[in-house]
């Protein structure tokens, strides 16, 4: 055995710095966290179910009170179904239509229907407004001319054409609420002429030119 001092060993003394400097690593990579990954976690189901469930609610929600879409208010007590009861579209008045066509005829016939003696004929009272249908539809679609006797009293001038064609190319409604209207109104008794009536005699109807009095009167 020799009594040498121990010399430090160089190599020992290596190891144990590099244990040192293991450590010193460890440290280092235990305070480090890992660096993010790219990647998505998925949703969890539980939400997933919570959010399905409230869009469904959602929806019926909905459906059950949209209220038909209603443009004029919004309320979500709106039921259709009894709502289209009470929207029921009124049935015009064709007096009351008349009336305000008559305003045309006026120029010529006068506002209180009697005409002007031996230039305009008088629509109160005259055979030819309160008599035939097919007659007065005519007179309205293509007009008159020529000699004409009204109440017993002569005429001859010429009443314009209100149908397709002429000057005013007035619609089937709109003759229907004039007629009508002349034929009930001053104290005349005559019935309705629907706008149904008026097409049928229309459609009939060949005549382009104003009717003289005795053609119309060939006519029932
Ligand atoms: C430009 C003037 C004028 C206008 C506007 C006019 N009429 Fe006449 N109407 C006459 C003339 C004129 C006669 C007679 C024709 C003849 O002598 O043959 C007549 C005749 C009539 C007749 C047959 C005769 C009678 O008195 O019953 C009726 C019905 C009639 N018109 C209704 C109307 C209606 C309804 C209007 C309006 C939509 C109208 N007229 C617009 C001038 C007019």
């Amino acid at each position: 055995m020799s009594d040498e001092p121990i010399k430090p060993n160089p190599q020992i003394e290596q190891a144990a710095a590099s244990d040192e400097s293991i450590q010193r690593v460890h440290a280092i990579l235990l305070r480090e966290k890992p660096e993010p990954k790219e990647g998505y976690t998925p949703m969890p189901l539980l939400l997933l179910g919570f959010i399905t469930a409230m869009i469904f609610g959602c929806t019926l929600y909905f459906v059950h009170y949209r209220g038909g879409f209603s443009p004029l208010v919004y309320d979500e007590r709106y039921d259709p179904s009894t709502a289209a009861a009470t929207t029921q579209v009124e049935k015009v008045d064709p007096v009351a239509q008349g009336k305000r066509l008559f305003q045309t005829c006026a120029a010529c016939h006068q506002a209180t229907g009697v005409g002007v003696p031996g230039v305009y004929p008088p629509l109160v009272g005259s055979e030819w407004v309160v008599g035939s249908e097919e007659r007065l539809v005519r007179i309205m679609l293509n007009g008159l001319g020529g000699p004409l006797k009204v109440e017993d009293k002569d005429y001859n001038g010429n009443m314009p054409a209100f149908g397709p064609g002429g000057g005013y190319s007035w619609s089937d409604e709109k003759i229907s609420y004039i007629v009508t209207c002349i034929r009930q109104e001053w104290g005349n008794k005559a019935g309705e002429i629907t706008a149904e009536k008026v097409k049928e005699i229309r459609e009939k109807n060949t005549r382009t030119t104003p009717w003289s009095a005795s053609e119309l009167e060939a006519i029932k």
